[in-house]
């Protein structure tokens, strides 16, 4: 079997969804990735499966080595990343438990490796970056979630935070009035350093949570996880009928 073009990037919630046909233990030029690479089946068809936090789930969001798990699946010949992230609703609208393709992002974070033009003898490369998912990857999920009828939101803005604490409320609102309805902690400089490699790279969020301060309840880590649970089996749906 040739291997796979699609890749999976699984964040909090999403470990052990697949079954494992075989698993690449990598090393890059920038490190070793978050974990080895899996193979597994989505359907009938094979993808790589990579967890973003490590297996067991360890590695805070600023300490993802973004750099060696995007260039170990350029080196496996992945095309196109499907990346799942937990996020906070910013936009009230966005209840626990939804679903977003998220079409664009701020990105807050801060001392992250975030280039691969890094040093005198990488080439400098400014990408283009206007559109930040790509339209196919994007186009990919939303007709996936069409044909296995899960609802989802077909747009949104990421606001990418540092992490690992939440955000403040005044911070929220800050984000709230630069336009951004979701916020995570991983999306960059994911997004950027596929985009380097010209690799495909679209977002399935998972909301887990009102952000601070949307709701009047505090936010419960426990509840956090109880969500992004019983959303996993809508993740799963949607990953199964993605075609290549
Ligand atoms: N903020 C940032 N990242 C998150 C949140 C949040 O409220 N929930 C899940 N990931």
């Amino acid at each position: 079997m040739a291997d796979p073009r699609l890749a999976i990037i699984g964040g909090t919630g999403a470990l052990d969804l697949f079954e494992v046909l075989d698993q690449r233990t990598l090393m890059t030029e920038f490190g070793p990735p978050s974990a080895p690479l899996s193979r597994v089946m989505l359907g009938n068809q094979p993808a790589w499966f990579l967890p973003r936090h490590g297996q067991p789930h360890s590695i805070p969001p600023h300490r993802v080595n973004y750099q060696a798990n995007i260039q170990a699946l350029h080196d496996l010949g992945a095309r196109q990343v499907v990346a799942i992230n937990a996020v906070g609703g910013i936009d009230p609208a966005l209840a626990p438990g939804a679903l977003v393709v998220p079409d664009q992002l701020i990105d807050y974070t801060w001392g992250r490796c975030h280039t691969f033009s890094d040093d005198a003898e990488s080439a400098l490369e400014h990408v283009e970056f206007g559109q930040p998912f790509s339209a196919n990857a994007r186009a990919a999920i939303v007709d996936a979630a069409a044909r296995c009828a899960v609802p989802i939101v077909d747009h949104g803005c990421y606001a990418v935070t540092q992490g690992p604490r939440l955000e403040t409320e005044a911070e929220i609102r800050r984000l709230a009035a630069d336009g951004c309805s979701l916020v995570g902690m991983t999306a960059m400089p994911e997004a950027a350093l596929a985009r380097e490699r010209t690799i495909d790279y679209g977002m399935l969020c998972v909301v887990a949570n009102p952000a601070a301060g949307v709701s009047a309840e505090p936010i419960s880590i426990e509840e956090i996880h109880a969500v992004l649970e019983r959303a996993m089996s809508k993740v799963v749906q949607i990953l199964l009928a993605l075609e290549a």
